[in-house]
This record gives C-alpha cells, sequence and structure tokens, in this order.
C-alpha cells in the first residue's frame, strides 16, 4: 500500500488512535497581529477552536483531550492581556457549560489554583461537578499551569507524607510522583500537538510526556480545524511506537 492509502487506512482505525491528545494552542497573538487587531481578538478567536476539536475527539477516538489554555509564566504578559484571558475564561466556563455537558464531556481543570480570582474558581468546581458523571470525552484544560510547578507541587505533597509517616521512602519509586501529580488520573498524552511553528514544549506535561509523539505544526491556533486534527491523528495511526525497546 503507499503512503496516501496508508494514512487513509488508519484515517478509518480507531484503535490506532492516540487515546491521549495534548495541545499546546500557540499563535493567537500573531493571528489578531497579522490582521491589525489586538491580541485579545486572537485568544477570543482560539477560544471558538476549542468547541470545534472537542467535539471532533468522539469520531477520533480520542478519548482525553488535554488544552494549555494559561501557563504559569504567562502572568508575565502585560495586565491587560492577562486580564482579558481570565475575563474570556470566566466567559467560556459559563457560556460552554450547558453543551459540553450535554455531550457528555467530562472536563477538568489541572494547575495550581492558588492565584487565581475566586469566581473563576468557583465557575471551575462548578463545571467540574456538573460533569463529573459523563463518561465521553474527558477534557482537561490547564489554567495556570507548568510542568515544573506541578512537579514541584507534587514533591512537597509527597514530602509531607513522608514527614507525616503515611509513606516510606524506601517506596518510592517511578510509580510514585504521578499519584501526587495533578494528572494523577489521566493516562499519559500519546500525541502532543503545538501549533504556530515553535518546536517548544514549554513546561507542558514534562513528566507526562515522557514517550509522547509530538506534532509541530505550522498553522496558528485560530486557524486550527477538525480536519488537520484529524490528519495528524491518523498520522499518529501509522507511527510505530517502540517505548525504548527494539521492533519485533
Ligand atoms: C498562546 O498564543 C495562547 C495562549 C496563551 C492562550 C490560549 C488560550 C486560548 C486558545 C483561549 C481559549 C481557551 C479556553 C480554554 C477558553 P500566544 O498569545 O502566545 O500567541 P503568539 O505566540 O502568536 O503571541
Amino acid at each position: 500500500m503507499d503512503g496516501a492509502g496508508e494514512l487513509l487506512k488508519h484515517e478509518t482505525d480507531t484503535r490506532r488512535a492516540p487515546r491521549h491528545v495534548a495541545i499546546i494552542m500557540d499563535g493567537n497573538g500573531r493571528w489578531a497581529t497579522q490582521r491589525g487587531r489586538p491580541r485579545l481578538f486572537g485568544h477570543h478567536a482560539g477560544a471558538k477552536r476549542v468547541r470545534e476539536v472537542v467535539e471532533a475527539c468522539p469520531d477520533l477516538g480520542v478519548k482525553y483531550l488535554t488544552i494549555f489554555a494559561f501557563s504559569t509564566e504567562n502572568w508575565k504578559r502585560t495586565q491587560v492581556e492577562v486580564a482579558g484571558l481570565m475575563s474570556l475564561f470566566r466567559r467560556y466556563i459559563a457560556k460552554e457549560a450547558r453543551a459540553l455537558f450535554e455531550k457528555g464531556v467530562r472536563v477538568r481543570f489541572i494547575g495550581d489554583r492558588v492565584q487565581l480570582d475566586a469566581k473563576l474558581i468557583a465557575l471551575m468546581d462548578e463545571l467540574e461537578q456538573l460533569t463529573a458523571g459523563n463518561d465521553g470525552v474527558n477534557l482537561t484544560i490547564a489554567l495556570n499551569y507548568g510542568g515544573r510547578d506541578e512537579v514541584a507541587r507534587a514533591t512537597k505533597r509527597l514530602a509531607e507524607d513522608v514527614a507525616a509517616g503515611k509513606l516510606d521512602p524506601a517506596d518510592v519509586d517511578q510509580e510514585t510522583l504521578p499519584k501526587y501529580l495533578d494528572t494523577y488520573v489521566l493516562p499519559d498524552p500519546d500525541l502532543v500537538i503545538r501549533t504556530s511553528g515553535e518546536a517548544r514544549i514549554s513546561n507542558f506535561l514534562l513528566w507526562q510526556s515522557a514517550y509522547a509523539e509530538y506534532e509541530f505544526i505550522d498553522t496558528l491556533w485560530p486557524d486550527f480545524t477538525h480536519e488537520e486534527f484529524a490528519r495528524l491523528v491518523a498520522g499518529f495511526g501509522a507511527r510505530e511506537r517502540r517505548f525504548g525497546s527494539v521492533p519485533a
């Protein structure tokens, strides 16, 4: 079978779909600047793309989708942009909650909530509770998330358990730390996509992505479509994953 035929075969083969796809949604600012508009215009356009990608998951066989909405480093942006993003997150949750619930999506948030405002935290809690009984796509939104920060917070809790006599240091191995990470209920990502042409992982799911496949694509996030998503998922099905071993 030639390359295109092979790809088409995998397009309908959800058994080889990545169970967990994680996306770094980059390029909103540039997309807006190209149109002579403020950066927040790009973030609003980007938010609209989230629904399309979430809705594409069931047919593609993607059970877990994790999206990077705001990093622990994003506080360094201007006060206007940060406030605009926080307001966008509040509006997005309030506006999309019903549709997400009705589509069977289970929503979770990862990241450190301490620095977020009380209204946003309340909306996040409400959406998690509203969708807790759903068994469709697992959408995880990383908000004030940083991989190093997550590992540091996990390590602190692990150390507290050791100090309290609940955990024996002799029992600590590579299965222990993930239980303390924000993602403890999620499988590791199989495929990480970053839009906008940057080939960096920018502190996203550092521990969890040890064996992930990566796709760095030039498309700016507000231009990302379900067709492109389907193409990347199909491409994943055609890859051979070895997890450090040699082919059989
Ligand atoms: C990166 O683009 C994007 C962000 C920091 C924010 C991501 C947020 C959204 C897509 C909005 C909606 C999300 C949800 C969950 C409602 P950038 O600003 O770094 O773009 P640039 O690199 O072109 O400047």
